[in-house]
């Protein structure tokens, strides 16, 4: 059976504005997720030196369009990091991390001088939260981690079957009150046994292209 995505249309829409940053030559920090699909599809079209990728994922495809694959630690800071989001709010403060690749793509957008987030109108939100945060955990602190979010006011749901790039778990974690989004992802960074979370206030957008049935809004922070 074949899944229709009712915001395709708009996530390519995003990618296609997305593109328009990007500048042949350039090492490209390339995010995680079916937007950012989208994006990669166009890439072939760029004549990039290579990319730095936020996950496994993204790589193979990548390297599947023969576009170079480098080693952050190889390339110093880059120029530009887009990816996608699940939720971004109106200081671009997000909630990423649906697709598990969370602290990977935390790493490139950190040692990224901007951030352009592609989204579908469906994502912006007055205060983030609706959607859980995605905590990677060390697999033996996954218990104790779970209880620490439940003295938060959060409720942790383990996801099942999943290990991200790193080896380690993700608690999907619903029902936190996110008024201060800085605050909490240092307070969800403080517990033990916390490898990262989904909250990107230290890390926000610069850019945001929103894409909705009228066309593409671009908006600075
Ligand atoms: C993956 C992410 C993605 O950027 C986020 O989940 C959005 O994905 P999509 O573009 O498929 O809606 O953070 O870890």
């Amino acid at each position: 059976m074949t899944i229709i995505d009712p915001k395709l249309a708009q996530k390519q829409a995003a990618a296609k504005s997305a593109l328009t940053y990007v500048e042949d030559g350039m090492i490209l920090g390339v995010g995680t997720g079916s937007t950012v699909n989208c994006l990669i599809e166009l890439l072939a079209s760029v004549n990039l030196k290579g990319a730095v990728s936020s996950s496994k994922v993204t790589e193979d495809k990548l390297r599947a369009l023969g576009i170079e694959i480098y080693d952050l630690n190889a390339v110093g800071e880059l120029d530009l990091y887009i990816d996608g989001a699940d939720e971004i709010d109106r200081l671009g403060n997000m909630i990423k991390g649906g697709g598990g690749a969370l602290t990977r793509e935390k790493i490139v957008a950190a040692a990224s001088k901007s951030f352009i987030c592609m989204v579908d109108d469906s994502k912006v939100v007055s205060k983030l939260g609706k959607f859980p945060v995605a905590i990677e955990v060390l697999p033996q602190a996954r218990s104790y981690v779970a209880r620490e979010l439940v003295k938060l006011g959060g409720e942790p749901v383990y996801r099942e079957g999943f290990i991200t790039d790193y080896g380690n778990v993700i608690l999907d974690t619903y029902d936190l009150d996110i008024d201060n989004p800085k605050d909490l992802e240092e307070k969800l960074n403080n517990i033990v046994g916390v490898v990262c979370n989904g909250i990107f206030a230290h890390q926000s957008a610069t850019i945001m292209l929103k894409a909705s049935d009228i066309g593409v809004e671009t908006k600075e922070f």
